[in-house]
């Protein structure tokens, strides 16, 4: 969420605040207060948050899509979760994200407790991005890989992203002058290959319909990606 949200994140005089639940997860909201605060922004006038009507237990949609239209032109950001922890809701993310983008802003979904859980078409609806932790319905260990979805339209659209030697076109990237030449924006550090490994196990086991054998999948999987270097 902060990695994405440092590429994505990009406040202007006019248009400055995020949009998230009342109740978001703490990591979430916490990462968002910091975002503000990086940028010299003032959090309680930027982060602007949504709760379900008095006696109710859920946020409507109708109300998540009438405050984008009332304030979406202050806003850099609608950032909600896929499903929210705390009210249990799948949010409405093809009807948010349309709502979002009719105000001029990016939409992103933290899909912590959604991947692995509901089916998504992130492309279709159009989100902008979104991440999501793994070890909830995906089954991975705490501490296993995060994951993280840009829309193609975001491939270089973006400027400037968070980049870093991984995006490095591998062709030239070992030549160590300093030079970048991104081939993969968004893409910044060395890749984690024991818990690439583990999450890759995590998915096998998890949707047994894939029946691999695991221990070939991890021997091919470290094969192609230890020969390379
Ligand atoms: C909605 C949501 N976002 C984020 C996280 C965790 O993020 P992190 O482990 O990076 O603090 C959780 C963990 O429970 C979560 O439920």
């Amino acid at each position: 969420l902060l990695s994405s949200q440092l590429s994505f994140y990009k406040p202007t005089p006019k248009r400055y605040k995020i949009l998230l639940e009342d109740k978001a997860f703490p990591s979430d909201h916490y990462a968002i207060e910091s975002q503000i605060r990086l940028r010299g922004l003032d959090v309680t006038d930027s982060m602007l948050t949504i709760a379900p009507r008095q006696g109710e237990d859920t946020i409507r949609t109708e109300d998540i899509v009438s405050v984008i239209e009332r304030e979406g032109e202050a806003m850099a950001l609608v950032m909600l979760s896929g499903v929210q922890y705390y009210t249990g809701q799948l949010f409405d993310m093809e009807a948010i994200t349309r709502a979002g983008h009719a105000k001029g802003c990016l939409v992103g979904f933290d899909c912590a407790h959604a991947i692995g859980n509901a089916e998504m078409q992130l492309h279709d609806w159009n989100v902008d991005f979104a991440c999501w932790c793994s070890y909830k319905y995906v089954n991975s260990g705490a501490g296993d890989l995060a994951g993280a979805y840009i829309h193609e339209k975001h491939a270089h659209s973006v400027k400037p992203t968070l980049t870093g030697w991984w995006g490095h076109d591998l062709k030239t990237r070992f030549l160590m002058n300093n030079g970048i030449t991104i081939l993969v924006e968004y893409q910044s550090l060395t890749q984690t290959l024991l818990l690439e490994i583990q999450h890759i196990c995590n998915l096998h086991t998890t949707y047994r319909q894939l029946s691999y054998d695991i221990l070939t999948t991890i021997i091919q999987h470290a094969e192609s990606h230890l020969t390379t270097y």
